[in-house]
């Protein structure tokens, strides 16, 4: 029993190297020469002779485990991965092992019946309709729908597509003939401009909204923007928000795009990815409030939702939007049959699709809501905390106070020093932070996602800013 004497084994190392990541026992990130790396692991004989367990699958292990980024370790606070859950990641172990390619529901009723249950706690949150039960019923009335992708890229380029199909339904077949746009902030995800790129509309086409100095829409100027693309003779697709912004972890005001979404009869669609997760917060649900007025939002389970990589979710006010944006002809697919369950491939882009909902039920199993809303607020009442002191110190900049997990700030100096900074600190290998710019400068960033770090972590990561800063 290979299988489970190799599994054993695997997770023996595994417990212990997120035991020792908690406990700051190793570097959070070590990095070595791809060279290197390929001769720990001793990759080229392995390949050849195969048979990887006993000894070999420990020293193979070993030198893998040292060669990672650890997510759990209280210094990791560079970017927005989940911190997954272990019971999240059995959820990808029994994935892997069962491998249902579950977009066609006889392929995997177990995974597309929890896909469907995740789907309609996910509307419910957002004051959606639910999906129903009885799918014979599915569009009879209005409600909603969702899908879950493999990452949030896709969810948003998913959200858009159905945007600009709503808008003119004969597009998917005989393609765009111009004038189209969806408007943005500049401070938007990079999948959203390439999302414009891949549909057709141009990513130089992407209308920028006014915002303010950090990357927020003004909704005061908002309609002016609708009014000059409308006058321009421009179709507007869709109109996007962030909820939050990736570099700085700030929300659009949702509830007032939101109306002049409504006013002006513009798909509203918020990119969730992030902050999308606060819908699961009592205390921080209030930032995505009027979300219930969107068309459409995504959000990322593997940012904040101790899911493993990759797990997002597209959820949409109206089902008939997203039913069958993607069905075409397979004579080994589409055919009439039995159908006890509910097909989500005419709702992706994918063909294969594995059972992501899994991994994103299983953290919810280990921790239940509650446990889940309390890692939530956790890390954001950590991030404020790690503002106040930061703010206090006379050598460090913080621009904004922070309302998620994600705080931007600067040591004195250039922004070359910034990067200096971080490089050093990586090398150090006991906090890992990331860097980002605004307003043309630049910022170190750090993204509280671990549940092991504590206010001394900072404290303790500002003296190592300081010990390396004074030694340039
Ligand atoms: C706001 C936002 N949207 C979309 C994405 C893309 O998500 P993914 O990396 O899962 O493709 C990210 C990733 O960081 C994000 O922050």
């Amino acid at each position: 029993m290979t299988f489970t004497i190799d599994g054993k084994q695997v997770l023996a190392a595994l417990d212990r190297y997120l035991a020792e990541s908690r406990q700051a026992g190793k570097p959070v990130i070590h990095q070595e020469t791809i060279e290197t790396i390929h001769g720990q692991l001793d990759l080229a004989s392995v390949f050849r002779e195969g048979g990887l367990s006993g000894s070999r699958l420990d020293r193979f292990l070993s030198a893998y485990l040292d060669n990672t980024t650890r997510l759990h370790h209280p210094g990791f606070m560079a970017h927005q991965v989940g911190c997954p859950h272990p019971s999240a990641a059995l959820g990808s172990l029994i994935d892997g092992a069962t491998n249902n390619a579950m977009a066609i529901y006889e392929m995997g009723p177990a995974a597309a019946a929890i896909e469907f249950f995740m789907i309609n706690q996910l509307l419910e949150r957002i004051g959606w309709d639910l999906m129903p039960l009885e799918t014979t019923r599915r569009l009879t009335y209005d409600h909603g729908a969702g899908v879950l992708t493999h990452g949030g890229s896709l969810a948003n380029m998913t959200a858009l597509m159905a945007a600009r199909n709503h808008m003119d339904p004969a597009i998917r077949e005989n393609g765009c003939t111009g004038g189209l746009t969806i408007m943005a902030p500049d401070s938007c995800h990079y999948s959203v401009t390439k999302t414009a790129g891949i549909l057709g509309i141009g990513e130089k086409n992407v209308f920028l909204l006014p915002t303010d100095r950090l990357g927020r829409i003004r909704p005061d100027q908002a309609v002016r923007s609708i009014e000059t693309a409308r006058e321009r003779g421009l179709v507007i697709a869709a109109l996007i928000a962030n909820a939050c912004a990736t570099g700085t972890g700030l929300f659009d005001p949702i509830d007032a795009i939101a109306d002049i979404c409504q006013a002006h009869k513009i798909w509203f669609h918020v990119d969730g990815a992030h902050g999308g997760s606060l819908l699961f917060s009592k205390k921080y649900r209030h930032l995505l409030t009027g979300i219930s007025k969107a068309d459409s939002m995504i959000l990322d389970a593997h940012k904040m939702l101790r899911t493993p990589t990759v797990c997002a979710a597209l959820l949409m006010k109206q089902a008939s939007c997203l039913d069958h944006a993607f069905e075409h002809t397979a004579g080994y697919l589409f055919h009439e049959k039995q159908q006890p369950g509910f097909d989500f491939i005419g709702q992706t882009l994918e063909c294969t699709k594995a059972g992501l909902g899994l991994r994103f039920f299983m953290a919810f199993a280990a921790l239940g809501e509650t446990g889940m809303a309390g890692y939530i607020d956790t890390c954001i009442d950590l991030t404020r905390s790690a503002h106040a002191f930061l703010a206090s110190q006379t050598d460090f900049d913080t621009p904004y106070p922070p309302e998620t997990n994600i705080l931007c700030f600067r040591y004195q100096g250039s922004d070359q020093d910034q990067l200096a900074i971080r490089d050093r600190l990586i090398h150090q290998g006991a906090f890992y932070l990331s860097s980002t710019t605004i307003e043309g400068q630049r910022y170190l960033r750090m993204v509280i996602m671990s549940p092991a770090t504590s206010l001394n972590d900072i404290e303790n990561l500002v003296a190592a800013i300081r010990r390396v800063a004074n030694n340039f």
